[in-house]
């Protein structure tokens, strides 16, 4: 990379990084963290899923976008990306910085991820991410989220779901017989990293 590439990448990331903080001190238990996620937590996260079995794929809390890009990168031509998330701060944001056909942001809670999917022409999602804070969230919304998930992935699909705690997988494990887990520490905070595969029998 040119030093002048470099020195753009650099800007990139403390413009988003002052976003991802403006959001913080807006609403600090809904968004959880400080700064985004790492490229390593991305990676880790995203290496299971079978990209030429994607064409639905939604992301809950999508902040500033740190998995936006490295999904598109990753998803079919053909392939669509929806993010929920509930600051119009981030949604605002992302629906600039992002300029993909791709690419959806809807502003609204992952409690209504059915009725989003079915208003962008689908019956079902083939993979979610969830960057939520599970611990922080209101009575009930995590209970509710695992729930509609669990209904609007296709029989095969996942839930991938990264937090700094395990409260997430107490969730998950209402509706998701197979759960896989791991461990991701360049992450400020480490965090644990789950993926609910969806039997195909459900
Ligand atoms: C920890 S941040 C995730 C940031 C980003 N995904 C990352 O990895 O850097 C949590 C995000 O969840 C969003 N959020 C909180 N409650 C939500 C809900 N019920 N539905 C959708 N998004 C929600 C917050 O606005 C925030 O963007």
């Amino acid at each position: 990379m040119h030093a002048a590439d470099e020195r753009s990448a650099a800007s990139r990331l403390l413009s988003q990084w002052r976003v991802f903080f403006q959001g913080f001190v807006q609403h600090p238990r809904m968004v959880g963290s400080i700064i985004p996620s790492s490229r390593f937590t991305v990676e880790k996260m995203l290496a299971p899923v079978k990209w030429d079995e994607c064409q639905l794929f939604v992301e809950y809390g999508p902040g500033v976008g740190t998995f936006c890009q490295p999904v598109l990168d990753r998803l079919p031509a053909d392939g669509k990306l929806v993010v929920i998330d509930t600051n119009p701060l981030y949604v605002n944001y992302l629906r600039e910085a992002i300029r993909d056909p791709r690419f959806h942001a809807v502003l609204g809670s992952a409690e209504h991820v059915e009725d989003i999917v079915r208003s962008h022409g689908y019956d079902h999602a083939d993979y979610i991410l969830s960057g939520l804070p599970f611990s922080t969230l209101p009575e009930g919304v995590g209970p509710n989220i695992a729930a509609a998930t669990h209904r609007i992935l296709r029989p095969g699909g996942a839930f991938l779901v990264y937090q700094f705690s395990a409260k997430a997988r107490d969730f998950m494990a209402r509706h998701f017989s197979h759960i896989e887990q791991g461990f991701e520490w360049r992450n400020v905070l480490p965090c644990q990293l789950f993926w609910g595969w969806k039997s195909d029998a459900s």
